[in-house]
């Protein structure tokens, strides 16, 4: 479970760089998060952080108060962003390696739980699902998107779950409040 997830470590590699080339020509990563509504003081989870594009915005808008989780299944994802927190200075990030669906974040901790760019290669999405619901707080709200499936197919394997309810959808993603 969740550890056929794992992608090799060349195709890790393979996308970390074309990210850093997309970054360049494409850069969405800053305008997509200004829309997440995440405020100074929050605790994120970064759900499938990979080389931790996204994680280092979630740090700056949390500030000293907040905190982020990066969890990633990929040990080369969680050495990028520990590297990514010594250089600069993220003290408000921790990183998490998952075992399967395991996160290993506290219960009910998450303001926040992003999943960008990931759910679509889970096998087991309710079981998935379901580690997303126990470290969100009972008021907190999950924000996940498309990846490479049809919105169709997202909005089917949450609703089929009966663990999130779908409040809001954007051409983006989805915004999901626990059920
Ligand atoms: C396409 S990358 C996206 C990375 C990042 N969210 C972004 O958009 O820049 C997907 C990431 O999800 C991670 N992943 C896949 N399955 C996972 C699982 N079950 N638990 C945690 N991370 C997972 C992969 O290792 C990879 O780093």
């Amino acid at each position: 479970m969740g550890q056929s997830e794992r992608m090799s470590d060349i195709s890790f590699k393979l996308m970390n760089l074309t990210f850093n080339v997309i970054d360049v020509f494409y850069p969405h990563v800053d305008k997509r998060v200004q829309s997440f509504g995440i405020q100074p003081g929050m605790t994120v989870v970064d759900y499938g952080c990979g080389p931790g594009r996204y994680t280092t915005r979630f740090a700056k808008l949390v500030g000293k108060t907040g905190k982020v989780y990066a969890v990633d299944i990929h040990e080369l994802a969680i050495a990028t962003v520990n590297g990514k927190i010594g250089q600069y200075q993220l003290h408000n990030v921790v990183t998490m390696l998952a075992n399967g669906y395991d996160s290993g974040v506290p219960d009910h901790v998450a303001d926040v739980v992003c999943a960008i760019d990931m759910f679509f290669g889970i096998k087991q999405p309710t079981e998935f699902l379901a580690e997303l619901k126990r470290i969100a707080k009972q008021e907190g709200l999950l924000i996940i998107d498309d990846g490479h499936q049809s919105r169709q197919a997202t909005r089917q394997k949450i609703l089929d779950s009966g663990l999130w309810s779908i409040v809001e959808e954007t051409r983006d993603h989805l915004r999901c409040k626990p059920a």
